[in-house]
């Protein structure tokens, strides 16, 4: 059995497969995954501010398909999580019976399930024929000595109204039975007389103990003359936490946290299963980590924790929101690996990921400024992304607009916002004169005079025409390889238009 401990406080852009391939056996206290659904949908996915939108497709038609998929991931997690640890499987109703009796109870054995958890997600789902859908199911599996710190929820308010009746000086309390009933059969050591009362099987605590509660007041008796005694509400931990979750609200739309992603899940979820599943200083792993709930939780709580997304933009995402919301910076606190920076592995990229990772590329090339990209299913009338400079010298610029209304009283006529540099990005080895023309056109359309395309390679007639337009028109449309965004080396020929100001 291998002791190594993994890298932790690490974000790996890949197929998990691979990924976990890397991590030694036995090294992991906690694994919560949530992959794709069976669901065969197209989602829609707006992300964060931007409004970007793109496609995200659970891949999978059938069952089969899904569960051979999963399987081998599944049973990588087994290898890496340590013999105590626990593993968390979230899913719905497409595919959760088939990811149990498939793939869970194969690699984990049967014995090893520990509960079902359903969380209720929504009120209303809009299943006219059928019932509605309105929850998720969470499968927890964990072997023999699994570490569990039980977690205490409030006391249902029915239930409180019903049974904590009474009132006195030290607060609300309900009747609890301090004498044993028949089908708990004779202790005749605890059958004692007390105040001229002899419980017929005994009572439930010793004379000693018994008389210490009196004492305190603790002890109560009926108008018939049984004894009771008192349970305050202020001293109850509450009620462990059952398997029916109704308590966390999805991530509402105007929730801080939402990051626009629709499979987020909320942080109350992933702080529960950390909590009762792990104790500080332990390791999480999320290996389909998406915008990283699970790690935004380990990280509150101080555990480890190790995140893999195969999605490059998810990966940024990710460390964007573990600086915003935990505080961390990236290379100094956390680290993101193998984001893909050859270019092999950028054509093998979906075309939205692409576009992302050119916009950003850019961005990051050209100090002070920053980039957005634009939404991919509606398109943005040729533009895949802006680049807005907003550094010192440009707001300067900007500055130079302010209008003087009255005295003292100046409004800024400069809108940052509207100071970009279109951005035009093809997945391609050879971009020519008609995707030149079309960005052009774009680049007219906005009111511009230049812009930045980003591709693998361009033909003679893409350069000669912008060189064309830059003589005739003075549009300066700058031609971007992939090679230069990974090598940063177009950095110099760029810093020209931070001197210029925006376009
Ligand atoms: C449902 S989302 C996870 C959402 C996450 N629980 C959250 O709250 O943000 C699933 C994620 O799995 C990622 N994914 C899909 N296949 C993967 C694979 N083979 N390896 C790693 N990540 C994968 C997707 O890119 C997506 O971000």
């Amino acid at each position: 059995m291998s002791e190594q401990a993994p890298k932790t406080s690490v974000i790996y852009c890949g197929d998990c497969l691979d990924e976990l391939k890397r991590l030694p056996d036995n090294c992991i206290d906690l694994v919560y995954i949530d992959p794709p659904f069976n669901s065969n949908r197209n989602y829609e996915v707006f992300w964060g501010d931007t409004q970007q939108r793109r496609a995200f497709e659970d891949r999978f038609g059938d069952a089969k398909a899904y569960c051979e998929y999963m399987f081998p991931r599944v049973a990588e997690i087994y290898r890496v999580l340590k013999k105590t640890g626990s593993f968390y499987y979230h899913c719905d109703w497409h595919a959760s019976h088939y990811i149990k009796v498939k793939i869970l109870d194969e690699i984990f054995g049967f014995n090893a399930f520990q509960n079902e958890i359903v969380w209720k997600r929504t009120s209303s789902h809009n299943d006219t024929k059928r019932w509605a859908h309105i929850h998720d199911t969470i499968l927890f599996y964990a072997g023999p000595k699994f570490s569990w710190n039980p977690i205490y929820l409030e006391h249902d308010k029915n239930y409180v109204e019903t049974f904590y009746r009474y009132k006195d000086d030290r607060g609300v309390y309900r009747l609890d039975h301090i004498i044993r009933s028949a089908s708990m059969g004779p202790r005749p050591n605890l059958t004692y007389e007390y105040k001229g009362y002899t419980p017929e099987w005994g009572w439930r605590t010793t004379r000693d103990k018994l008389k210490a509660l009196d004492k305190d007041d603790r002890i109560t008796w009926s108008r018939t003359g049984r004894p009771y005694l008192k349970r305050y509400l202020h001293e109850q931990k509450g009620v462990t936490a059952p398997t029916i979750w109704d308590d966390i609200l999805p991530v509402q739309a105007q929730a801080s946290e939402r990051l626009g992603y629709p499979t987020q899940k909320p942080v109350a979820l992933l702080e529960r299963i950390v909590k009762a599943s792990s104790n500080e200083g332990d390791i999480v792993l999320d290996p389909f980590c998406g915008c990283g709930t699970a790690l935004v939780a380990a990280q509150k709580l101080n555990r480890r924790w190790i995140g893999i997304d195969i999605a490059p933009s998810a990966c940024r995402v990710m460390g964007e929101r573990l600086e915003r919301d935990c505080g961390l910076k990236r290379n100094r606190d956390f680290m993101i690996e193998n984001l893909p920076i050859s270019v092999k592995r950028l054509r093998d990229l979906p075309p939205d990921e692409f576009q992302e990772w050119c916009v950003h590329a850019l961005s990051q090339g050209i100090p002070g400024s920053t980039s957005v990209v634009s939404p991919t299913m509606s398109g943005d009338m040729g533009i895949d992304g802006k680049l807005y400079l907003v550094d010192r010298l440009s707001l300067k610029a900007g500055a130079k607009k302010v209008k003087k209304l009255k005295k003292g009283e100046q409004v800024l006529a400069f809108d940052p916002l509207e100071n970009y540099i279109p951005i035009q990005v093809k997945q391609k080895d050879k971009v020519g004169r008609p995707d030149i023309d079309e960005f052009y056109a774009a680049i007219k359309r906005d009111k511009r005079n230049r812009g930045f395309f980003a591709a693998f390679g361009y033909a003679d007639t893409a350069r000669k025409e912008c060189e064309r337009l830059w003589l005739e028109e003075q549009i300066s449309i700058q031609l971007v390889t992939v090679k230069q965004l990974i090598d940063r080396d177009f950095r110099k020929e760029l810093e020209y238009i931070r001197m210029l100001g925006g376009g």
